[in-house]
């Protein structure tokens, strides 16, 4: 049976779930995970993680043909070749590669969970299929879940929190053994769910992104269930299940 569904609403107490041993899933919907889920949806072979600019730079000099993507303050940065928008990591750019990326709060949620033995990345977009994988493996390994919210600079995120409801609502029979973060993510899903973009359009990142020019990004990180795509980050590279 699976054991007991929780939830950090900080990317730096990510600590406390790999000290549980429990299999977490990362969430940054807006636009990290969203945009590693469809980069590999669309074929590429891995993304890479890092938490630096410098980082991201170093490993693309020593591997030239893989491609630089991220964003800072949103934006991508100069010298790379795909910012942080979900859209961008079409099959034209990515099929068959692999991709180095870093991004302001995302990258490095995924640097905080890394000693967990089981790290995946769970967006609206594959909701239904991390919710699948995580419960599969959680019963099989007897190992709790846990979210791992990634937040904006180290600040709650409404979409991240509402994101782990839904994930949380897929688990079925499961969703009794919630810890209370967990369950009052459920319940804020089930309450943004019915006008679930514009629910998610009222949060302050997805409003600085709007303001940004990034709107269709934030409507297409709102879709829910639309890839069977899940992310897994092991050994340093994120690869699909
Ligand atoms: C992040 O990792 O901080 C976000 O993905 C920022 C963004 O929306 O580009």
């Amino acid at each position: 049976m699976l054991a007991r569904v929780d939830l950090e609403l900080w990317a730096r107490d990510a600590c406390n779930a790999v000290k549980r041993e429990d299999l977490i899933v990362v969430i940054d919907v807006l636009r990290s995970s969203t945009s590693i889920i469809n980069a590999l949806a669309n074929g590429a072979k891995s993304v890479i993680p890092v938490s630096t600019l410098k980082e991201a730079c170093d490993l693309h000099k020593t591997h030239p043909q893989y491609l630089l993507a991220g964003e800072r303050a949103g934006l991508k940065p100069r010298e790379f070749d795909l910012g942080n928008s979900p859209l961008d990591f079409n099959p034209e750019h990515v099929s068959g590669k692999n991709i180095v990326m870093t991004t302001t709060s995302g990258t490095v949620a995924l640097a905080r969970s890394r000693e967990a033995r089981w790290v995946l990345i769970g967006a609206f977009v594959n909701a239904e299929a991390v919710s699948k994988a995580a419960d599969g493996i959680g019963e099989r390994d007897e190992v709790g879940v846990s979210f791992v919210l990634s937040g904006e600079k180290g600040k709650f995120s409404l979409e991240d929190f509402v994101c782990a409801g839904a994930i949380i609502e897929r688990l079925g029979r499961h969703k009794g053994r919630c810890s209370d973060k967990a369950l009052a993510a459920l319940l804020a899903f089930e309450r943004a769910r019915a006008n679930l973009t514009e629910n998610i359009m009222k949060a302050e990142h997805a409003k600085q992104l709007a303001r940004l020019g990034f709107i269709h990004d934030v409507e297409f990180s709102c879709n829910l269930d639309i890839t069977k795509t899940v992310p897994f980050y092991h050994n340093g590279k994120i690869v699909p299940l």
